[in-house]
């Protein structure tokens, strides 16, 4: 059994992808399955906290014992829901993959197909939910962000994760390598565990249950031991 150190803790996390429609029946989305963001509510759950999960789109997930589940389509539908429940939450985890732009017109109407070269589809930024959450930030709340990120020839994964936990202002930043065969829609996890502070914790290839305690047990050292 595991131990009860998230007693009377609300943790909200986000989990899955959003979908940006286009028109009522198409969309831009990617390809997050929510696997991560329902572990960490499980093992959240079992280790006695109040969870609330706010999911985009998933795989087919069971919802785990206890937890209440919010639903959302888009990355502005998952803003609104993040915030409502942040502003009662002694803890906050984006697991999301969020679309970072989204179709500036949504149509009424189902696009149609015609002969002529179809128009570009115009985007505009979305919010960036995790540093509006970050400003708007309660006394003593613990904020966790991911980073799925890939390397390049010049930065590495490690150095985009570093640079982002700057840009973002969260506590925590738990950074993935992503690519063929890697972090999305798989049923393991892998990468480091960054702080605020600059301490850099390799998280161990396994299953994503295991990344989720890896993460656990840093929040529970700011909750109960303040930097
Ligand atoms: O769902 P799975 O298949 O299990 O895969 C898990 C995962 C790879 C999706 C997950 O572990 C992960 O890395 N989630 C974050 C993916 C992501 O979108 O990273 P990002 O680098 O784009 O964003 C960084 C952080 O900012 C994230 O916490 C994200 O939720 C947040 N963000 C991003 C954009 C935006 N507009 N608003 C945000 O809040």
């Amino acid at each position: 059994a595991l131990a009860r150190d998230l007693e009377g803790v609300h943790v909200a996390i986000s989990a899955g992808g959003t979908r940006e429609p286009l028109d009522p029946v198409r969309f831009i989305g990617n390809r997050s399955s929510g696997k991560q963001g329902y572990a960490l509510a499980r093992v959240a759950a079992q280790r006695g906290a109040r969870v609330t999960l706010v999911a985009g789109n998933t795989a087919d997930l069971a919802t785990p014992a206890g937890v209440d589940l919010v639903r959302v389509g888009s990355a502005v539908e998952l803003r609104d829901a993040m915030h409502k429940v942040a502003a009662d939450a002694d803890v906050v985890v984006m697991a999301a993959a969020v679309a970072d732009f989204r179709p500036v017109s949504l149509t009424g109407h189902k696009i149609k197909k015609t002969d002529a070269d179809p128009d570009p589809i115009a985007l505009t930024k979305n919010p960036d939910i995790l540093v509006e959450l970050v400003s708007a930030r309660r006394e003593g709340q613990v904020i966790v962000g991911f980073a799925a990120e890939t390397g390049d020839e010049t930065t590495s994964v490690l150095d985009y994760g570093r640079a982002k936990l700057q840009r973002k202002g969260c506590d925590l930043l738990v950074v993935n390598a992503v690519g063929a065969g890697l972090a999305f829609e798989q049923e393991d996890n892998a990468g480091w565990l960054l702080s605020a502070e600059g301490a850099e914790t390799p998280i161990p290839h396994g299953p994503k249950a295991q990344v989720a305690s890896v993460v656990w047990d840093a929040v529970t050292a700011r909750l109960f031991q303040p930097q």
